[in-house]
């Protein structure tokens, strides 16, 4: 699908943002190893979660919707041997932390992916949780999916993470609470803890220290939860807010665990007019709303921790770095190259197609802000943060900016349209033309993918 954009004479309102991925994955997936049942609600309905929730039901889980954003999951006896492969489409979370769990059941199973998904890097997985004892393969023996998990006993690990992520750590976690005696996962940056947090929440025994956690075997006990909104939603408009000319927007109940707030710190540090607001916490887990208004924003150099804490919203920020005054410097983010397409050098050519002076570098970008995007044909390469970042630099850009392979928005932010349409208002953009909301409503799909 091409999707049409261009600047809304204003972007102003308040709106709540999808429910947090992460969270969902993990709320889902925790309460269907827990003894009793659950009800979660605000869950996230993109593509990534109903993948989890596709895979759980063939491994016997008791999932069933109870309205548009809420799911019980029943009181299961275990989990039984999936008739069929496992699909984890085009989410890296559903297959490593699905992986995790697999790995102790005492049954054979599959689990592949979509195109995206078969090229992204396995053996990250398979490497530590082969260490514990379990039987994995690539089926094709190149460390990709699609795998072959037989699983079976564990043993307890010591595991230095190689490389900063909450996707390896949480398949270990996941595997550690089936292991006999104790395993510990050291990282090397902070990374998402919404796994530890729930584990914790549902009486595992866990002890979680700055940059080491150890986990025990023993039983969880289901928690019924609300997930918070996910902040790497909201952060797709709290960037066009400080970049449009003429724009406030706040976002209501979105999760601002520090693990995840990059993308804030980021913004503030470049200069935009953002405050947290209300903050509370619910689930365990700190909410708050994000208010954020037209802002002039300066380069900035993104490295280290925070990196690891904004790695989803990078190529949102390369955006906002080629609408500031000066250089934007990202560094220490090779993982971007593994993600659902290689979102270094994929940000690279379509904002290049967009006039922004951006240079690849092995680890990250570098970006000469000149204060302006011109409308361009791009394409999101089937990656829904780059089809997200692209809809957000059309938003601001000088001209019409066309996007190819919309729809890759379905994955993580399905209500991103409709979303936008609230936000820009019903005025005409220009007169006399059909198109609304900065956005052409008849969106043309092309004949094949
Ligand atoms: C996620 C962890 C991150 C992130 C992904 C979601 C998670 O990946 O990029 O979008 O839910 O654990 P890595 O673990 O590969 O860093």
């Amino acid at each position: 699908m091409i999707e049409t954009l261009s600047r809304p004479r204003t972007l102003r309102g308040e709106l709540a943002v999808p429910g947090d991925k992460s969270i969902t994955h993990r709320a889902l997936i925790l309460n269907a190893l827990a003894a009793g049942s659950a009800t979660v609600r605000g869950v996230a309905r993109g593509a990534d979660c109903r993948a989890t929730a596709a895979c759980l039901r063939q491994l016997g889980v008791e999932l069933s919707e109870a309205g548009p954003e809420t799911m019980l999951i029943g009181d299961g006896a275990g989990f039984a041997e999936p008739a069929e492969p496992l699909d984890a489409g085009n989410s890296g979370t559903t297959m490593r932390l699905l992986t995790g769990l697999l790995a102790a059941q005492p049954f054979r199973s599959f689990i592949t992916g979509d195109d995206s998904l078969r090229r992204r890097p396995m053996d990250r997985v398979i490497e530590p949780l082969s260490r514990m004892g379990a039987d994995i393969r690539s089926v094709a023996g190149d460390g990709r999916a699609p795998l072959e998990i037989n699983g079976g006993r564990l043993k307890g690990i010591h595991y230095a993470l190689p490389v900063a992520s909450a996707q390896v750590k949480s398949a270990v976690l996941l595997a550690g609470l089936a292991a006999a005696g104790e395993t510990v996962v050291e990282e090397p940056h902070p990374t998402r803890d919404h796994t530890e947090r729930m584990l914790q929440a549902m009486g595992a025994d866990i002890d979680c220290q700055p940059g080491r956690i150890a986990v025990r075997p023993g039983p969880l006990e289901a928690m019924d939860l609300t997930v918070p909104g996910d902040l790497s939603s909201a952060a797709y408009w709290l960037v066009a807010a400080a970049l449009h000319p003429d724009a406030e927007i706040v976002v209501r109940g979105v999760g601002v665990n520090p693990t995840r707030t990059g993308i804030v710190d980021a913004l503030v540090e470049m200069g935009a007019d953002l405050s947290v607001e209300a903050e509370r916490l619910a689930g365990g887990e700190p909410v708050a709303d994000i208010r954020v208004r037209s802002s002039g924003l300066r380069g900035i150099t993104i490295g280290g921790s925070l990196a690891v804490r904004c790695i989803d919203e990078l190529p949102l920020l390369a955006v906002a770095a080629a609408m500031a005054q000066g250089v934007t410097e990202i560094r220490d983010a090779g993982e971007l190259r593994v993600k659902e397409s290689d979102r270094i050098a994929t940000t690279a050519a379509e904002l290049e197609r967009m006039g922004v002076d951006i240079r690849e570098r092995a680890d990250g970008l570098v970006i000469r802000g000149r204060g302006r995007l011109d409308g361009a044909r791009c394409s999101s390469h089937g990656d829904h943060r780059l089809a997200l970042t692209l809809a957000i630099a059309g938003l601001v850009a000088d001209g019409v900016t066309e996007i190819q392979d919309a729809e890759a928005v379905d994955v993580s932010y399905p209500e991103f349209w409709d979303d936008l349409a609230r936000l820009a208002g019903s005025e005409r953009v220009d007169a006399g033309s059909r198109r609304r909301a900065g956005r052409d409503r008849k969106s043309t799909r092309t004949a094949q993918r």
